[in-house]
């Protein structure tokens, strides 16, 4: 009989998808415990958006958050989300510094580290992997899935053939905006199955509606682990239910060995907190209610809330329609990439503006130009001359190098740029990724500690648009 593994998100995805993440640390600790004893194949409860929103939302450090948690989660694996050459910020960093944050990322209580490159091209990913299994830990690499005109089952399969002789321990086909189908997710399951012998987990999300019956055709075919949310955390732009895919697997030759009535206790605590963001608003029912424009223009959960919240500072949400029409005619510009983060930032942004200014590419964003001269990496499809041009005046500045291979080493400079907020080795990598907000972050956490007045109210609404 064959068990199968599931993966919770609720720390991770669950509320990263449907609140913005912000969920706090104190909000978490107390169902750790029970947790720890549910027997999951992992908790993913670290890495993707939460690093960032700990300290520009939140004001806590993340790393500290991690400690916690693995304070009190002693028998089950600690997995994170980690986006390659990217890490948890938004463009690439030099070697030296994804090392360094692999190295702390493991020293300080993760064992799987799930890691994925926007566009696919795995150049951006190798560093990290090697990174994972130097420290010990488990490596994971990660197939975005995708539609395009050049993204075909074929292809996928042969993606997982060479992450695998990259040295991947398993494989996930990350599905982040919930457009995966239930026949496709099987024909490409049995296929990389059939051809690479690897552990497969599956991520998706439920925006469209059709995430709980992709996971059963995925076990039908092999998968192996399934990331699911807890009930308050589930559904809508989030993952198909823990609970739901527990009791269908429950009896079955696919059973995953959990327990409901556990599994109940740990999800009406969380209710409590989720009525506190239905309360003040930052659930927004948008995400809630399934949304099958997803298979349309692509746009996954937690790039749909962000849009969402970008419209209505802007006083635009009259504009959403136009912005979601807008995302996949930039995304085919831009060569077809996946919309996950950053990607699914630098083309809901540059949609946004395209919609707002009324004239396409009448102004374009730095990260716009930085896709197109090739400084993420490679992109499905060719991007075009005539884009090239109009985006950055002149071919000759495309380059096509794996983009890391041009940074030179950067901690050093950071330990010395950081004058004085040092409180742990960790901090240098907190800077490294986000300065402006990192340096604030510090201020205020010193601040704290000598009990000084500090002028930083104003620090969430500081920064709006990543
Ligand atoms: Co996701």
């Amino acid at each position: 009989m064959k068990k199968i593994g599931i993966t919770e998100t609720i720390l991770r995805d669950g509320h990263q998808s449907l609140i913005a993440t912000r969920m706090t640390t104190e909000e978490m600790l107390p169902a750790l415990e029970l947790m720890d004893n549910v027997g999951y194949n992992a908790i993913e409860c670290w890495g993707g958006a939460t690093f960032d929103v700990c300290m520009r939302f939140l004001k806590e450090d993340p790393w500290d958050r991690l400690r916690k948690i693995r304070a009190s989660v002693k028998n089950t694996k600690l997995q994170m989300l980690l986006r390659g050459q990217n890490l948890l910020g938004y463009k690439n960093y030099a070697d030296d510094v994804v090392e360094y944050f692999v190295k702390k990322s493991i020293a300080n209580g993760i064992d799987i580290i799930r890691i994925f490159d926007a566009l696919n091209d795995f150049r951006n990913i190798e560093t990290a992997i090697d990174a994972c299994k130097k420290e010990g830990g488990h490596a994971q690499a990660t197939i975005c899935y995708t539609t395009s005109p050049v993204h075909t089952i074929d292809g996928f399969v042969e993606d997982a053939k060479r992450l695998k002789n990259m040295g991947a321990d398993s494989l996930c086909i990350k599905d982040m905006a919930g457009i995966l189908l239930p026949y496709t997710a099987y024909d490409l399951i049995k296929r990389i199955k059939e051809e690479v012998d690897l552990p497969i987990e599956l991520h998706t999300h439920y925006t469209a509606g059709t995430g709980s019956m992709t996971y059963l055709k995925a076990v039908e075919s092999g998968c192996d682990i399934l990331d699911t949310a807890l009930t308050p955390f589930a559904l809508g732009t989030s993952q198909p239910a823990t609970e739901s895919i527990v009791a269908t697997l429950s009896g079955t030759e696919f059973d995953t060995g959990l327990d409901l009535s556990k599994l109940g206790e740990i999800s009406n605590y969380f209710s409590t907190v989720k009525e506190k963001y239905i309360k003040n608003g930052t659930l927004d029912s948008k995400v809630m209610s399934p949304d099958a424009n997803v298979l349309i223009y692509q746009v996954p959960g937690g790039m749909l809330s962000n849009l969402v919240s970008q419209l209505k500072q802007q006083n635009a949400m009259d504009k959403y329609k136009e912005v979601l029409e807008e995302v996949p005619r930039v995304r085919e510009d831009m060569g077809f990439p996946p919309l996950v983060t950053p990607s699914s930032q630098i083309i809901g942004t540059q949609a946004v503006l395209n919609v707002i200014m009324g004239e396409r590419y009448k102004m374009v964003t730095k990260e716009t130009k930085a896709l197109v001269r090739g400084e993420y990496g490679k992109t499905p499809k060719p991007i075009s001359d005539e884009i090239i041009e109009k985006i950055l005046g002149s071919k000759e500045e495309v380059i096509t190098c794996r983009p890391a291979n041009r940074i030179m080493p950067e901690l050093d400079n950071m330990r010395k740029e950081m004058n004085g907020y040092f409180e742990q080795d960790e901090d240098v990598l907190s800077y490294a990724l986000f300065p402006g907000v990192a340096t604030e972050f510090f201020k205020y956490r010193q601040a704290e500690k000598y009990g000084i007045e500090s002028d930083f109210t104003d620090f969430e609404n500081k920064v709006t648009i990543v």
